[in-house]
């Protein structure tokens, strides 16, 4: 049995996590997974009408489950920072989910706006640091609302911070490329054994501090991983590889606030937030599954928003629990749906939001009965 907590969140969060769920109920009818879900109402509206943002009993609570699938979670009528910083951010933190793992993947028929580039271009995985950095909200107003006034926001991390994520972004390298080496090799990196290639997304030339120490630990720990070619590149540099050409990258790894940023750039170039998973990954303890899109308040109710992210955020659930056939099923089903769908994005797609989930399910129950 596997228990997962489904957090539906606040706007179009609840109508996605419907889809997956009913994604879900299929590959468990077809694969015997005996998945339970347990529906938790930590969101914005809960904390308009009660005043609670998420307890910490609930925190502790959510350590029982084997995973988390979230929908989105702000609110329009909150001030920003409060509902990510103390629902969101609280449970990456205090859940400890070091990684935040979001593949770009461009699907066949998605519209991309890189001209000229197909599904074998773009398909890389960005591992996001995810507990550290910009985002331990540490900093300070000085002299606030006067002319004088300073503020601090700290970009803090500790050796163990980076070291922990490298290393897993060391593993995701490896394990990619375990059957067919990664395509940007050149005959001489694989004549010398490259199978994989790890790129270090930085800004060592301004951030002189924190990324020395990232770059410090990369080359410490590249002896480990013989089969991974390291290379550094710049922030900045990164976003015009990206657009330019995508097909370099393999495996990026950065840290929480570069990785945000660079992870939306990723999403369009795959056709837009409909399609981008990510999950928030504590290798020792709980993960959380989510849409990398926000709660889209202009869509909300209206069945126009596209769950295939969400769809996907239950696809790497189910494989980060052990099973790689049912999320590969899922992964089917996706590519299935879209063949049928006009566009990714929200209101354009040619059907209703529960069509889309419809599409997969369905794709997935037609596996049992061939
Ligand atoms: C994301 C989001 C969050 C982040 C926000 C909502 C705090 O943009 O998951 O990418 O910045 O991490
Ligand atoms: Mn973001």
């Amino acid at each position: 049995m596997q228990q997962i907590a489904v957090i539906g969140g606040d706007g179009t969060g609840p109508e996605v996590i419907r889809e997956a769920l009913k994604v879900l109920n299929a590959v468990d009818q077809l694969f015997s997974l005996n998945l339970e879900f347990t529906e938790l109402p930590y969101n914005g509206s809960r904390y308009i009408s009660e005043g609670v943002t998420l307890r910490d009993s609930e925190l502790s609570g959510l350590k029982q489950y084997d995973a988390i699938l979230l929908g989105a979670i702000g609110h329009p009528d909150v001030k920003p920072g409060i509902l990510e910083q103390e629902i969101l951010l609280k449970m990456r933190f205090e859940l400890d989910q070091y990684i935040n793992y979001r593949p770009i993947k461009l699907y066949n028929n998605v519209n991309t706006p890189l001209k000229n580039k197909n599904p074998e271009d773009i398909d890389y995985i960005v591992v996001r640091e995810n507990t550290g950095g910009l985002y331990t909200g540490e900093g300070s107003f000085t002299d606030k609302g006067t002319p004088d006034e300073v503020t601090v926001q700290k970009m803090i991390y500790t050796r163990k911070q980076v070291e922990r994520c490298l290393k897993y972004a060391f593993e995701t390298a490896e394990k990619r490329r375990q059957d067919v080496p990664f395509r940007g090799l050149s005959q001489t990196q694989l004549d010398a054994g490259y199978r994989s290639k790890l790129t270090l997304v930085g800004k060592s030339n301004v951030l002189t501090y924190t990324f020395d120490l990232w770059d410090r630990v990369l080359d410490e720990l590249k002896s480990h991983y013989p089969s991974v070619l390291v290379e550094y590149i710049h922030v900045d540099a990164c976003c015009i590889y990206m657009i330019d050409c995508p097909e370099r990258f393999d495996v990026l790894v950065t840290s929480n606030m570069f990785g945000d940023i660079i992870t939306d750039l990723g999403a369009i170039t795959q056709g837009g937030l409909g399609v981008a998973p990510g999950a928030n990954i504590n290798p020792e303890g709980v993960s959380m599954f989510e849409p990398i899109g926000g709660t889209a308040p202009p869509f909300t109710g209206l069945n126009q928003i596209n769950p295939l992210a969400a769809i996907g955020a239950s696809a790497l659930m189910l494989d980060y629990l052990g099973f790689p056939d049912a999320a590969r099923c899922i992964d089917s089903g996706i590519q299935s749906a879209i063949l049928k769908m006009d566009s990714m994005v929200a209101a354009k797609m040619g059907m209703g939001t529960d069509d889309v989930g419809d599409c997969v399910a369905n794709y997935i129950l037609d596996q049992g009965d061939s």
